[in-house]
């Protein structure tokens, strides 16, 4: 093995997806191209004033400069804790039940290494967030994928779990409101799928970071479901909440000797999340999310709508998201989602997510996030148009349009 090799664990997975979209967008910036990005779920609107006073007021106390403590600190668990009770009516052991994450890529990412061994067997949803794939790969263990069909709204089949599931299969990954596909969870689909895991005696880790938005209901927790307390666990995010993917940070709730097992993971590896942080996102659940989320969704109802709208006028098939603020749609008949998003780039300078990235049942779709303002959506709807994807033969691009 030559000196600088990476691990044989790096090197089975597949460059991150959104790393490699960054080196591309920012390529493309320095060539002196206009990007248009949509690519990477990433805001552009700023942290709200309210959240960044709070960061700013408990940066100057002396006690926040410190190692924080790798579970979180308990006012913020309390903090969460009370949130929950408030938002899904389940009442957690803010001690024993709640955990702060630097994000919740960092939980999930971590959560494989501290429960599973090699041989295990994970099941996750294809498409699918990579870091379920990534963090069981770094774990040893191997990830099963099934399959999210837009005939069953996204969710999983029950009869396909249980084919794929063996006796060494330990967790299943769910992910509602979902990214990529911008689908929704029922709280009778996670009745069904935690009484299936009851059977096969498995964990379920929930992947609930885009819980906040939404555009009708608000998506239950998996946690209202009484039999999920023994054994399930649920990642949350403070970053597409309140605009905050540039601070890190997430929280995990659920079963003790889950969370617990990833406290101690954490606690070998890391040192916990900056507590000026903690403290005023976890204030923010409480005391400006009920302000803050419903102008949030009404920005994100209006951009959903505009590129919903605009894609379908354009030909392309997409089903309306739920949630998130991902809008799923299907590439051109016959092309690949790959040699599509490459075609929309460089002929627009738009940067769509190729669905492949997301696992093979990807193929044939692409994704667009919708953090960019309407006029942006719009621009990029325009540029789409001048392509004209959807109704140029097969492989035959249309001139470019700039
Ligand atoms: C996405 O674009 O899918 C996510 O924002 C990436 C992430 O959260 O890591």
């Amino acid at each position: 093995m030559a000196t600088h090799e990476p691990s044989k664990r790096l090197q089975a997975l597949p460059r991150y997806l959104f790393a490699e979209l960054e080196r591309k967008r920012a390529d493309a910036e320095a060539a002196g191209r206009e990007v248009i990005d949509l690519s990477i779920g990433d805001p552009d609107l700023p942290t709200p004033p309210p959240v960044l006073e709070k960061i700013a007021v408990a940066a100057t106390d002396p006690a926040n400069h410190r190692y924080p403590t790798s579970a979180g600190m308990p006012a913020a668990r309390r903090d969460i804790a009370a949130w929950f009770a408030n938002r899904f009516g389940v009442s957690l052991d803010p001690l024993e039940e709640c955990a702060i994450l630097i994000g919740s890529k960092e939980g999930i990412g971590h959560f494989p290494l501290a429960i599973l061994n090699p041989g295990d067997e994970v099941l996750m949803p294809d498409p699918g967030y990579p870091v379920y794939f990534a963090g069981t790969t770094f774990a040893g263990a191997t990830p099963i994928r099934y399959v999210l069909r837009e005939s069953n709204g996204f969710l999983p089949d029950l009869a396909d779990l249980d084919r794929l599931a063996t006796p060494r299969t330990r967790v299943v990954w769910v992910n509602y409101p979902n990214n990529p596909t911008g689908a929704l969870a029922t709280r009778a689909f996670y009745e069904a799928l935690v009484a299936w895991a009851e059977r096969r005696d498995l964990i379920v880790a929930s992947d609930a970071a885009y819980s906040e938005l939404y555009f009708d209901e608000p998506p239950p927790s998996i946690f209202e479901i009484p039999a999920a307390r023994g054994r399930a666990i649920e990642f949350h995010s403070f970053s597409k909440t309140f605009n905050m993917t540039g601070w890190r940070l997430g929280f995990a709730v659920g079963a003790p000797p889950l969370v617990g097992a990833l406290v101690r993971l954490k606690a070998n590896v890391d040192s916990g999340a900056p507590q000026a942080i903690q403290l005023a996102a976890a204030w923010a659940l409480n005391a400006y999310l009920p302000t803050h989320g419903p102008a949030l969704r009404a920005v994100y109802r209006e951009r959903r709508d505009v590129a919903v709208e605009g894609l379908r006028k354009l030909g392309c098939p997409v089903t309306e998201p739920g949630g998130a603020f991902y809008v799923w749609g299907r590439v051109p008949a016959g092309e690949r989602s790959i040699a599509f998003a490459a075609r929309v780039f460089d002929h627009t300078g738009v940067m769509l997510t190729p669905g492949v990235g997301f696992g093979e049942q990807g193929e044939g779709y692409f994704r667009i996030a919708l953090t960019g303002p309407v006029a942006v959506i719009d621009r990029a709807l325009r540029l789409l148009e001048g392509l004209a994807p959807w109704k140029a033969p097969h492989g035959v691009a249309s001139s470019p349009s700039r």
